[in-house]
């Protein structure tokens, strides 16, 4: 089949929910991705965050194919090694207690709703069940996870969704004040927003909000779906900050290319929230999607993933300073380690498409973000490799 009958087939077969660009992809090789037709990408999407160690890493496929193996899928019936090793090491490095494993980042929302409803309505009553969200967030596309994402536009056609969700601005300690209650339960918000556009929480705001809900009782739901497992330099963000959440959900890279995700919480939150009956799932946390969260997590560590995004993460802010520099329509570039935007002025779908078509894969977040989320094994030369690709694109502008 040559790629336009693939396109096509695809077409007729798949409920059209993306624009999808024009290109047939076959397989990767390090932070490189080809396409049917043999040209070559270099990746500064990761898949949206997933593939931290780019693609072709021997040790994580060995330990994927060794487990399929042995055993791929049981149930939550029954215990199993892989589970435990990875439930083990997320809590050690997350610093949290308790793990449930998930499929994707929106059912680790929706759990760690539930969890946080059932912990007020254990500790205070079945009224405490409002959950304040931030204006410009997203949590993901089924009913809870859209109810607490904060652009209109997702949630508008899928009215009514579930009662009691309030929003606030990111970053603005009054609007929270302003809608909080007696009724609140939970905040939920991302430590670096994603979607929304790449904005970082500022540190005065997160540690307000965790005052906030150690004096008033609620819940910190901190989303790090997309800017945890070590995007931002350290293993989760809010690490950087000293911010502890109560509830914690992870996803994306936690995996690095298998469907998983996760909500984790404190020993207080599991001794008063969900109990046997109250959650589940089939699939989630199987053998094999297990077993790639425990590879990933000593893959990190040993090859010392945190440290070189940290040591790169310098030398990439000051690569964007100069595209910004250069161009009169990118005004400003803001992020945090391997997660960075840039601003534009210029329609940012168009140059996501140009860069694409110069063969450099980068991503578009919010109305005018180019968003930069390359594998976390990116190096000094791919970076160089991504200015001089991207500026032959931004050149076209001037
Ligand atoms: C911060 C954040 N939360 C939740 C989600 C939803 O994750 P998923 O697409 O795996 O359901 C995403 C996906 O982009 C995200 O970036």
């Amino acid at each position: 089949m040559n790629k336009q009958e693939m396109i096509q087939l695809s077409e007729e077969h798949l409920l059209h929910v993306y624009n999808r660009f024009p290109v047939v992809l076959s397989h990767g090789e390090g932070v490189y991705l080809y396409d049917t037709d043999g040209r070559k990408y270099l990746d500064f999407g990761s898949g949206i965050g997933v593939m931290a160690f780019g693609y072709g890493n021997k040790e994580y496929e060995d330990a994927l194919v060794e487990q399929i193996h042995k055993i791929t899928h049981t149930s939550n019936l029954y215990y199993h090694e892989p589970m435990l090793e990875a439930a083990k090491k997320i809590c050690d490095v997350s610093g949290m207690d308790k793990v449930f494993f998930t499929n994707s980042g929106a059912e680790a929302i929706e759990g760690a709703l539930k969890t946080a409803k059932k912990y007020a309505y254990t500790m205070r009553g079945a009224d405490s069940y409002e959950v304040i969200a931030m204006g410009h967030s997203f949590h993901g596309r089924t009913v809870g996870a859209l109810s607490v994402t904060g652009t209109e536009h997702y949630r508008e056609p899928f009215y009514p969704l579930m009662d009691g969700v309030k929003f606030a601005d990111f970053n603005d300690l009054s609007s929270v004040e302003a809608v909080l209650t007696d009724q609140t339960c939970a905040i939920i918000m991302e430590t670096i927003q994603g979607e929304g556009g790449i904005y970082p929480a500022e540190e005065a705001f997160l540690h307000a909000i965790r005052k906030l809900c150690d004096e008033r009782k609620i819940l910190l739901i901190l989303d790090e779906i997309q800017c945890g497992m070590g995007r931002s330099g350290e293993m989760f963000a809010f690490q950087k900050y000293g911010v502890k959440p109560d509830i914690l959900t992870t996803a994306k890279a936690l995996g690095a290319g298998v469907p998983v995700g996760a909500f984790l919480v404190t020993e207080e939150v599991a001794k008063h929230s969900l109990v046997p009956g109250d959650h589940g799932t089939t699939y989630g946390g199987n053998p094999l999607v297990t077993a790639a969260v425990s590879k990933t997590i000593d893959l990190m560590k040993e090859q010392k993933i945190l440290e070189h995004v940290q040591e790169l993460t310098p030398f990439l802010e000051e690569t964007l300073e100069e595209i910004v520099q250069r161009y009169p329509f990118v005004t400003s570039h803001r992020g945090m380690g391997f997660m960075q935007g840039l601003v534009l002025t210029v329609p940012v779908g168009e140059v996501v498409r140009k860069c694409l078509e110069n063969g450099l894969v980068v991503l578009s977040a919010g109305a005018d973000v180019l968003r930069l989320l390359p594998p976390l094994v990116m190096d000094r030369d791919g970076i160089l490799e991504m200015k001089e690709k991207l500026c032959n694109v931004l050149d076209t502008y001037l």
